[in-house]
């Protein structure tokens, strides 16, 4: 048997903090690392970041830190991540390490090069930073990038090196349809081998260095840094140590299986293997494709604002059923939803009822009826625990987590079937049995067994809790094979129950789960966002204060006391006021033109060209609450609104509205119908328009001397990280609640 087993993940790009997409990335890849190494095999799992390229380089400006900083500070949330997920990665890659990974790209070019595959040229085209890829005509949609739609796209002009992946074009579809690299699930393939047929594109591989100068110099050529793809791609083998084609390359080379999401196939399928072909380095033998996770009916994504945080929920519901809903709910390949009531129902039905369950019982009545003592009378293993088993290893071998859980769940209620039917308690009551409760309960012992060892993968933490009952230190192959040999339970004298209970109901206790981890004691909350609207992908986060001291009760007072302060800060901001403000009612243009919408139509800039002359006299005494989001809006250069709660019908969401809904501006006589087309944040009656673009608050939730409760929506435009508007919303957050919390 061939005993090494070698996985990677994509590394991700560090331009933000990592989302639940990356989270479940991670656990499937690590679930496949787990269970080969439990079968003895001999695993290396890479995985790392992607820190070169413009996202990285504009996030960083408009940060305003160095790229370095960036690069470090979130490669490290990465790594957070992972270590709290218990990823058992081998290796961490940094695309910026200039002595493992740069040398081993600029090895492979030179091999590229030396195979005539790179040639000097000129191109003239679309580039679309979100994707990091230059676009063609029959990719657009109204003229923009499908994937984002709210960002413009560059025309670059350049002389820079092309790759000649056209050559490769008829190899690689030849190499997908015969499986010799073989994508999971194979209907993934056609729209590449399709690709293909048609004949790939030779691809543009470098960039003038004084347009960006943050990436791995071409070889003999300085004026030019390598494209990001080209780079990031090549990690895979820089970090087996391609440059000098060591062990790890030797022994790991090709790797069985790439684990990548279905947007960066087209990469991997088509470019990664025309490298490889090109410098003629073996191919990987699989790509595992996972598809997105969905929430609030779109993809998660932080720019669409409808991300979960993975690491709030994992803090909040525990890391192993965090896990476990990502694979056992989650479909191989396919999109899968995220709802907390399905995480909730789902954790409750399998682990807290199932398992948990099967747990308790198993080693409550070992401990009632033999104290614990593990009884000597066996009996030989029910055939139907094989069969499951075998279930198991070929859903793996397939990649198929879920149904892979499905076994093992199954064993769990052929576990309490077990139980139901031999009625031990009942043996109890009866001397006579005392022979046949002890088989009975080396039995249920035997079985928990084989379910903590099918659960490992999914859950290491709980099910090597669950061993610690049986005295086992770990969960590997040799006790596995003992297991499977019929062995291990006879070297396990005495069996201990766990001090609390292992599986917890989780109960609708959700409004926590983004907060645990910044502190924010307020609840933030999910605003919904209509599936139109979702093509905006805008950052955005939501949040309420509730009981404030109302306006009206000495704050304005107060806080004249610190007017000189807030005068001089304000000052300052004038001028980098004044170019945020413009730059929100451009960005607003702009934003609206990817809509379809003409500048003429849109709303007015009325209010902030009114803060502006505010800015200009004196402290803008709307009301300090105003004064406050003003204040923040005019540093972050965000969009941001404030609504009395009271006033609100249900939630609020982002809609694209039809034309048909109307606004009341602050101040009117009477209500206005908004131009359809445009992007407004609605109540639940939907026709009622709550904030609408820059015109900002309309009188219909507007925030007043008497409001206690408010409704906070921050929204970022083309470009913002959603960290960026979290940041925005903490500091606003912090004034609110210096004064008038
Ligand atoms: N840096 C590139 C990958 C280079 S690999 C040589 C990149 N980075 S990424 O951060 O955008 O994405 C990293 C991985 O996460 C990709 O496999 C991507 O498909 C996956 N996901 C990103 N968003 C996702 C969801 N919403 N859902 C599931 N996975 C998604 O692409």
């Amino acid at each position: 048997m061939n005993n090494r087993f070698s996985l990677t993940t994509a590394i991700a790009y560090v331009n933000g903090s990592p989302h639940m997409g990356h989270a479940l990335e991670f656990i499937e890849a690590d679930a496949i690392a787990r269970y080969n190494r439990m079968i003895g095999k001999d695993v290396y799992f890479l995985t790392g970041t992607d820190e070169h390229g413009s996202k990285i380089v504009q996030t960083a400006e408009k940060e305003g830190i160095p790229v370095k900083e960036l690069v470090d500070k979130n490669a490290q949330k990465f790594k957070d991540l992972m270590s709290q997920y218990r990823i058992s990665y081998d290796q961490f890659i940094r695309t910026s390490d200039q002595k493992k990974h740069w040398p081993a790209v600029q090895k492979l070019w030179k091999k590229m090069a030396e195979k005539g595959d790179i040639y000097q040229g000129e191109y003239k085209g679309l580039y679309c930073v979100g994707c990091e890829e230059f676009k063609v005509e029959k990719d657009l949609v109204n003229g923009q990038c499908p994937n984002h739609l709210h960002r413009k796209m560059e025309v670059l002009e350049q002389k820079n090196y092309f790759f000649k992946l056209s050559k490769y074009s008829k190899q690689i579809a030849e190499i997908l349809k015969t499986a010799e690299v073989k994508i999971v699930p194979a209907f993934r393939a056609n729209e590449i081998i399709a690709m293909c047929e048609s004949g790939l594109e030779d691809v543009s591989f470098s960039r003038p260095k004084e347009q960006l100068s943050w990436g791995i110099p071409v070889p003999g050529d300085d004026s030019q840094v390598m494209y990001v793809w080209c780079d990031a791609l090549t990690n895979y083998i820089s970090a087996l140590d391609y440059e000098n084609e060591g062990d790890l390359f030797k022994k790991f080379w090709p790797v069985d299986c790439h684990v990548i999401g279905k947007d960066i196939l087209r990469f991997h399928a088509g470019v990664w293997i025309g490298m490889l072909l090109s410098a003629g380095i073996e191919l990987p033998k699989s790509e595992l494709v996972h598809g997105w996770i969905h929430y609030q009916g779109g993809r998660m994504s932080k720019s669409a604002g409808n991300a979960v945080d993975p690491v709030g929920l994992a803090n909040h519901y525990g890391v192993d059923a965090s896990r476990y809903y990502l694979l056992a709910e989650i479909p191989v390949g396919q999109d899968g939803d995220f709802s907390y009531e399905l995480f909730e129902n789902k954790i409750n039905a399998d682990l807290a009822n199932n398992l948990g369950n099967f747990v308790n019982r198993v080693l409550s009545m070992v401990e009632r009826y033999t104290g614990g003592l593990v009884p000597a009378k066996k009996m030989e293993t029910p055939s139907g625990v094989d069969d499951l088993w075998q279930d198991y290893h070929q859903s793996f071998a397939e990649y198929d987590h879920q149904r892979a859980s499905l076994a093992m769940i199954r064993l769990v209620d052929f576990g309490n079937k077990y139980i139901a039917e031999k009625m031990p308690w009942e043996m109890a009551k009866d001397e006579q049995k005392k022979d046949e409760l002890d088989g009975v309960l080396r039995m249920m012992l035997k079985i928990l067994l084989h379910v903590v060892f099918m659960f490992h993968p999914f859950c290491p933490d709980k099910a090597l809790q669950i061993a610690n009952c049986f005295g086992l230190k770990e969960i590997d192959f040799d006790k596995l094979k003992k297991l499977q040999e019929n062995k291990l339970l006879d070297e396990i004298k005495k069996i201990s129950k766990p001090e609390k209970l292992l599986f917890e109901r989780v109960e609708d206790d959700r409004s926590l789960v983004d907060n645990d981890k910044k502190s924010v004691h307020l609840p933030k909350i999910p605003l919904p966002v209509s599936p139109e609207a979702q093509k905006l992908e805008l950052p955005i986060v939501a949040f309420t204060m509730t009981d404030l001291k109302p306006i009206g009760t000495g704050v304005q007072k107060r806080l004249k006391k610190e007017w000189e302060k807030w005068v001089g800060e304000l000052k300052n901001l004038r001028t980098g006021g004044r170019k945020n403000v413009e730059e929100i009612i451009e960005k607003a243009y702009l934003l609206n033109e990817s809509l379809g919408v003409s500048r003429d139509e849109t709303p007015g800039n009325a209010l902030l060209q009114q803060f502006l002359a505010d800015l200009n006299k004196e402290f803008p005494f709307i009301n300090p609450l105003v004064a406050f989001y003003n204040f923040i809006e005019a540093q972050s250069g965000l969009s941001i609104g404030a609504h009395d709660i009271s006033l609100l019908k249900g939630d609020v969401q982002l809609k694209i509205c039809d034309g048909s809904e109307e606004y009341w501006p602050l101040g009117a006589d009477k209500a206005k119908k908004v131009t359809a087309g445009t992007y407004a944040y609605a109540d639940n009656e939907g026709d009622r328009v709550l904030c609408w673009l820059d015109v900002k608050q309309s009188r219909d939730s507007a925030v007043s001397n008497k409001t206690t409760d408010v409704l906070f929506i921050l929204q970022g435009y083309e470009g913002v990280s959603l960290e960026y508007v979290q940041k925005a919303a903490d500091e606003l957050k912090e004034l609110v609640e210096k004064w008038m919390g």
